[in-house]
């Protein structure tokens, strides 16, 4: 860095650290990072690199002192809340585990914050120094190599890119579950937890400590954040930048059934306790293993320096197949006597230290933005780029998101833009190269009317995007809601996006119900249509009539109504007479119904022509009440029963059955079970509780005996 005057130093840093400061607020609270995590990494460099050159201008408060916080902040509370992350998680000590904090009346009565109980950490939950250089890593060996008497075992992990998280299990039970929060304290999202299948509440046999704690990340498959996302496009909501994101986000949800859906994942990487009784972190981690709990099979004990970095080197490009997102490389003194003797510095570990991978970057020019309506009407500016090679593909289009987004890129047509691919499908342009910006680059119009049907845009106030609100007439939304009517998970009727054109186009369907209408005779005189297929799809229409009616909630496409809110509402409201009367009031005293949902719903149901749609499809004879709320018997009742394995029915269904016949499906085995009702392969956790207590295990047809079925 060159040279820099103190007073302009102090200035730079201010700002850099206020900066920095913004963005771990975007990142850690609001799950909404706008800067790349290469970019934050650059900035905290340059933070770092000025603090070097100016120790006395080194802040307690700095964001090179402090950990990034997930705990949301009351704004009164916010200044409170940074003073006390000033004194710093943790002294300068010795020890392989951060001494731990002392527990204070006030630091142990548990706090309401954010609906989750908040829990001090015993040990304080520190980061993890990184660098993006190779030499560095070197560096960071041979330092502690020449230190300590020559070449070191190191273990080296992948860096998982998830939501850290701190589990402590006590007589082999899991107690508790709490986020990094500020590294001092966190939330206790233990209900969120037991919903992830890879967590055991209860160990396997072995020598476990009695009592312990054990670190680690939990994230979100790709595949998982894939139909997540889909399933929030669908319904107009803004979907999550990436998997990270999502995990987070859902790791702090209300509702724990919704978590389950989530389809979260953990690995567990730090064992923490008093007098644990191993050499090596690796020896750690095996036991924990064998105990039952999610580690990584792709971490490995290596030795020296080079080794090292043959581990990164080897992990660099492989990792892109993995179904789930690092970010880079854990190196850790595998010896736990040596790395208490190195202990910790105020935010991490001298231990351990992280290889970053770079994002892959390119640069392009943007030469147009279209702008395209949505299903639910929200507009979507998409860029149009220059063709460019990224990560084994070529890139010619990116998302911009919304206008918000565009705004803070200061985007502008002809500039040179840099397209990232994370673990996400679709590219995003993460900055604007200003050097390369010409002359004549132009601010984007955005547009002020529906590029489909001309109707004024709006943009709710409480959202980021705009929308076209003429839900009715504009074609673009007509045909998109047919598409969605009878998709697979809606009323899952043969026709897909290019039938509904063709029959749109002719005017055969304008409205949904219009598709029960259709005959034989005019569809065989349509283009393409044969006898077959005329009787495959008439034959699908008439199948979707018995389609569930949690279902055909989700089918007709009520704005932030998805499948998980659709099987809700159908819980709640037996029929669709008591659900459109509904007012938001009352919807929003359903559980996990927010209330931006319910007035939704509200909305959706005082519509006329909405109310005139249901008569008609219920003319037309599809399910408008629950089945799973008709009492067929009392034949389970007062019985409550754990369902586990597949069955020849879903387990959804398996559960209705339970309840219609007057038994209670839950979640967990316990003292208080009647029965566990195993399909094939029952979880494993489930069978061997449920033999300990002496719970009775029955079969699908058992069952079926019991209900007379
Ligand atoms: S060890 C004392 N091992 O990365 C710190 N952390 O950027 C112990 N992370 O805070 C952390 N994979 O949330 C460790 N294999 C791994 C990891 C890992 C991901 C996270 C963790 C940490 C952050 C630092």
């Amino acid at each position: 860095m060159s040279k820099i005057s103190k007073s302009a130093a102090r200035e730079r840093i201010e700002a850099l650290s206020q900066e920095l400061r913004r963005h771990n607020y975007n990142y850690y609270v609001l799950n909404a990072p706008v800067i790349s995590d290469f970019e934050f990494d650059l900035k905290m460099q340059e933070l770092q690199a000025l603090e070097a050159m100016f120790p006395e201008l080194v802040r307690p408060d700095s964001p090179t002192q402090v950990v990034g916080s997930d705990i949301a902040p009351a704004p009164e509370e916010k200044v409170r809340l940074e003073a006390r992350q000033a004194k710093g998680p943790a002294t300068d000590q010795a020890a392989t585990t951060p001494a731990p904090a002392p527990a204070t009346e006030a630091t142990q009565a548990p706090a309401k914050h954010t609906g989750f109980e908040q829990i001090t950490h015993r040990y304080p939950m520190l980061s993890l120094g990184n660098t993006y250089s190779r030499e560095d890593m070197l560096a960071f060996c041979n330092k502690i190599e020449a230190e300590n008497g020559g070449a070191l075992d190191y273990s080296c992990e992948m860096k998982f890119d998830g939501v850290a998280i701190c589990l402590t299990y006590v007589n082999g039970r899991l107690t508790q579950a709490v986020t990094r929060g500020d590294g001092v304290k966190g939330d206790n999202v233990l209900a969120n937890v037991l919903t992830i299948k890879s967590i055991p509440q209860l160990l396997k046999p072995g020598d476990w400590p009695s009592e312990f704690e054990i670190r680690g990340e939990i994230f979100m498959p790709y595949e998982a954040f894939d139909s997540l996302n889909a399933e929030k496009e669908e319904i107009g909501e803004q979907p999550f930048a990436n998997p990270r994101n999502a995990a987070a986000g859902s790791l702090k949800l209300q509702s724990s059934e919704q978590v389950a859906q989530r389809g979260l994942d953990c690995v567990l990487y730090h064992m923490l306790g008093e007098n644990l009784p191993f050499a090596t972190h690796s020896d750690a981690i095996k036991a924990a293993a064998a105990w039952g709990l999610p580690t990584s099979p792709l971490s490995e004990v290596r030795r020296g320096a080079q080794a090292v970095v043959d581990y990164i080197d080897y992990w660099d490009t492989r990792r892109k197949a993995l179904p789930y997102a690092t970010d880079g490389v854990v190196i850790k003194i595998n010896d736990l006597q040596l790395q208490k003797r190195l202990g910790f510095t105020a935010k991490s570990p001298r231990w351990a230290t992280a290889y970053k991978f770079k994002p892959e970057q390119a640069l392009t020019p943007l030469l147009s933005i279209d702008y395209q309506i949505g299903r639910t009407g929200a507009l979507t500016p998409v860029a149009n780029l220059e063709p460019v090679p990224l990560s084994g593909t070529i890139v010619k289009r990116a998302s911009l998101h919304n206008k918000d987004q565009m705004d803070l890129l200061d985007i502008r047509i002809g500039d040179w833009v840099y397209v990232e691919k994370g673990g996400e499908i679709i590219p995003k342009i993460t900055a604007v190269e200003l050097k390369k910006r010409p002359a004549n680059a132009a601010r984007p119009d955005f547009p002020t009317l529906c590029p489909d049907c001309g109707t004024p845009l709006v943009r709710d106030e409480d959202e980021a995007r705009h929308y076209c609100p003429n839900r009715t007439g504009c074609p673009t939304q007509i045909k998109a809601s047919f598409v969605h009517f009878a998709s697979r998970d809606a009323m899952d009727i043969l026709a897909g996006e290019a039938t509904i054109d063709q029959l749109f186009n002719l005017g055969l369907i304008r409205r949904l119900s219009d598709l029960y209408t259709l005959s034989k005779e005019q569809l065989m005189a349509l283009e393409g249509w044969q006898e077959k297929s005329c009787e495959n799809f008439l034959a699908s229409l008439e199948r979707s009539k018995s389609v569930p009616f949690e279902r055909v909630i989700y089918a007709v496409g009520i704005r932030h109504v998805g499948k998980t809110t659709a099987k809700t509402l159908a819980k709640a409201f037996p029929d669709i007479d008591r659900l459109s009367e509904a007012t938001a009031d009352e919807l929003s005293q359903t559980e996990d119904i927010g209330p931006i949902v319910a007035a939704s719903i509200a909305e959706w149901f005082c519509n006329a022509d909405n109310l005139r749609l249901i008569e008609e499809l219920r003319q037309h004879g599809l399910q408008m009440q629950s089945l799973a709320r008709e009492q067929l018997s009392n034949a389970l009742e007062g019985k409550s029963i754990v369902v586990s394995g597949v069955f020849s029915i879903s387990r959804e269904d398996m559960k209705g059955l339970i309840e219609a016949h007057g038994g209670t499906a839950t979640g967990s085995v316990s003292g208080k079970t009647s029965y566990l009702l195993a399909g094939d392969k029952p979880g494993d956790a489930k069978v061997k509780k449920a033999t300990q207590l002496g719970v009775e295990i029955i079969d699908e047809d058992t069952f079926f005996k019991m209900i007379g079925r």
